[in-house]
């Protein structure tokens, strides 16, 4: 049996099979949902508004009851990636708005630099110094974190390289002779 998919935002339909996750069947119509992280049920950003056709789905999953609040799921809220479309009728959903969702890395990341592009140059500047600072809280973070045999081992190259350094430096500045003379 077929199961009639409508997405009310944009008035797209049409009909896919049943056995289709809500996600692959919005593919199918053209509309490409976030998926960050590929379909494990591990964000919120597949998740969309079931309006009409909620007995038609699956059983909601345990990443479904971990990733959406009780009041999202009273709401009537799945995640596409998870749902599974069982019975044939008349599904009507939306996409739930990215505002009213978990941020994804890349929204994120488009948000700071757009914030950033408009700042003036010393609050620029500011926000730079501070995430040097972060930076390197992070890096010694790190390093604290590393075992002790790997941080002398770390230690131990990082002398070794000083002193071949020293080395190659003095013989650079040694007399002409004397270098003639070595090569002797
Ligand atoms: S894509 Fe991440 S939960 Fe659906």
């Amino acid at each position: 049996m077929s199961v009639n998919v409508e997405f009310a935002s944009d008035g797209r339909q049409g009909i896919v099979a049943e056995g289709t996750y809500i996600w692959d069947a919005a593919k199918r119509l053209g509309l490409r949902l976030p998926a960050e992280c590929g379909g494990r049920g591990e964000c919120d950003t597949c998740a969309v508004i079931v309006r009409e056709g909620m007995t038609l789905l699956s059983e909601l999953t345990n990443a479904e009851r971990t990733r959406l609040s009780p009041e999202r799921l009273a709401a009537g809220e799945r995640l596409s990636c998870q749902a599974k479309i069982e019975r044939g009728g008349t599904l009507v959903l939306d996409p739930v708005p990215a505002t009213e969702r978990a941020e994804t890395t890349e929204e994120t990341k488009r948000d700071f630099s757009t914030e950033f592009r408009h700042l003036p140059f010393d609050k620029k500047l500011a926000t730079l110094v501070e995430l040097e600072v972060i930076a390197a809280a992070q890096t010694f973070k790190a390093v604290a974190e590393l075992p002790s045999a790997l941080i002398q081992k770390g230690l131990g190259v990082m002398a070794a390289y000083g002193r071949a350094r020293e080395q190659r430096q003095r013989a650079e500045h040694r007399p002409a002779e004397e270098q003639t003379e070595k090569q002797d």
